[in-house]
């Protein structure tokens, strides 16, 4: 049944579904890697596509940025359509020169200010987790395509565009030394705790688009080899 943000009928969606932030960067996964892709839903221009990958079935769909973005587009996925695993496929700010600029980080924890899990279960914890499984899976197809992975903590943040400050240590700083936080995004924190309340399985890769601890210029073709880099990982994962 559709939703007020999704118009894909009951089985469109597959049991594992990709998902990356921006719509048209769905689009682009779905017409590049995908076999027979579909569009079921562009609900808001939020375009999700089914397909497979060496004959698997497989979805892409875009998060859209933040998380009540997510939170409303990966809840309808695990209640609506049946899906068991999404995995995030993002980028991220680096907070730590252990994650460099097009390295692939895979998040083992989401600490975030946000109020996302108190105010949608009473969930007062602030690092919310993924699926060990869907983990291990990540890690194994890592290695399968020779992929280094960088793991730890990642701060979902609510701002992107912060009031400039004087003090020190930087919030960054303070969050890298007390919450072990490698890297900042928007989203997985909601996405990790809808999965966790509603028995389902969630993940999340990025890769670091940009540093806070030695801003640089990229081109699009070192943005491109490493995001082409997440991707092998995350259709290497063997669906579940
Ligand atoms: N995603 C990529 N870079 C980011 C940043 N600097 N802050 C928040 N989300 C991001």
């Amino acid at each position: 049944m559709s939703t007020p943000h999704n118009r894909a009928e009951n089985g469109d969606f597959a049991k594992t579904v990709l998902m990356p932030g921006d719509p048209l960067r769905a689009k682009f996964i779905a017409e590049t890697f995908l076999e027979d892709p579909r569009l079921v839903t562009d609900v808001r221009g939020m375009y999700g596509y089914t397909g497979t990958y060496q004959g698997r079935p497989i979805s892409v769909m875009g998060s859209g940025m933040g998380m009540p973005s997510i939170g409303i587009y990966s809840y309808e996925l695990y209640t609506q359509y049946g899906v068991e695993n999404i995995i995030r496929i993002g980028s991220a700010g680096s907070y730590t020169d252990k994650a460099k600029l097009f390295d692939v980080v895979l998040a083992t924890g989401a600490y975030s200010e946000s109020n996302y899990a108190v105010t949608q279960s009473g969930d007062t914890d602030d690092i919310q987790t993924p699926s060990a499984a869907l983990n291990d899976a990540l890690r194994a197809s890592a290695k399968a395509a020779g992929i280094p992975l960088i793991e730890g903590n990642i701060h979902s943040s609510d701002v992107f565009y912060r009031q400039p400050s004087d003090a020190k240590p930087t919030y960054w700083e303070k969050l890298r030394d007390e919450k072990g936080c490698l890297a900042v995004e928007m989203e997985s924190f909601a996405l990790f705790h809808n999965a966790r309340v509603l028995g389902k399985r969630a993940a999340c890769l990025l890769t670091i688009s940009d540093s806070f601890v030695s801003p640089e210029i990229t081109t699009a073709e070192q943005r491109q080899t490493s995001f082409t880099a997440m991707m092998k990982v995350a259709l290497g994962v063997d669906a579940f």
